[in-house]
């Protein structure tokens, strides 16, 4: 794992910023996996500022999204596609046709699922995932107790996801209990792994992440087996990581090594 740590919250989101456009760069017809939440918004914010500068092109990117809620139309203001559209889909040049979030509305969910999994494989795999984290150490809906192994898949909210997002809805009894989300072998699956997090709320999930056993009870820990991921922390949710100095270092060092890697 690569972990840099940042200032603050613009730091994150700049390199995240330029990572992201640069893989486009590299690749643009990349297949982009997308989260929601607070987090990736700096992220989304400077995407659509580099494309209306035409510093990246979304044309041939396609995206496909962690997570939706269960029961909420696209055009429900808390669904993850209207927060898409809203934060980034309508502010850059990608083609609404090829960005992808599960179908919260889906009458067979199972069926769904297996389609949403089906569809990521046959755009030939995920080049570049973006992750936010829960404080309960979840990634995309995949929370404490969900296997592993899992593909695409229909979850239960867990209490403390309920509460925290229910800041978004007129109540807490609004909240929907179920989701679609990718499964963490699906996250396994990309090829590079961008996780984001800031704030001090995190910082037991982020030591969970990067120290922790590998365990279903924090699913985030399973990062530990992706061969290429980034986590872009800020100091604050970066505090309870026992080997912080040692991270600091190899991010300093990581210059020394350059042309030679
Ligand atoms: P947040 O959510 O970015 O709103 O903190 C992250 C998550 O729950 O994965």
């Amino acid at each position: 794992m690569e972990i840099l740590i940042c200032k603050d919250y613009d730091e994150i989101s700049a390199k995240a910023a330029t990572a992201v456009i640069g893989a486009i760069r590299a690749k643009p017809n990349l297949v982009l996996g997308l989260a929601t939440g607070s987090t990736p918004e700096g992220l989304y914010a400077r995407l659509a500022k580099a494309c209306s500068s035409g510093k990246v092109d979304f044309s041939a990117v396609t995206t496909f999204n962690l997570d939706e809620y269960v029961g909420l139309a696209p055009d429900h203001e808390q669904s993850y596609r209207y927060y898409m559209n809203k934060h980034l889909f309508d502010w850059v040049n990608v083609d609404k046709a090829n960005t992808h979030l599960p179908d919260g509305l889906a009458p067979e969910l199972t069926t769904h699922c297996a389609q949403y999994e089906a569809m990521i494989a046959g755009a030939g795999g995920i080049d570049l995932q973006v992750l936010g984290i829960g404080r309960d150490g979840h990634l995309g809906f995949n929370e404490p107790g969900s296997s592993l192994a899992s593909g695409t898949q229909v979850v239960t909210l867990f209490r403390d996801t309920i509460v925290d997002n229910s800041r978004l809805f007129d109540s807490e009894d609004e909240v929907p209990r179920f989701a679609i989300t990718m499964g963490v072998q699906t996250i396994l699956g990309s090829r590079m792994a961008l996780l984001l997090a800031n704030g001090e709320s995190k910082a037991d999930a982020v030591r969970g992440c990067v120290e922790g056993p590998v365990t279903a009870m924090c699913t985030a820990s399973a990062l530990q087996l992706h061969p290429n991921v980034v986590l872009i922390l800020d100091e604050a949710a970066a505090s309870k990581l026992q080997h912080l100095d040692h991270y600091k270092w190899c991010q300093q060092a990581k210059g020394q090594l350059a042309g030679r890697l």
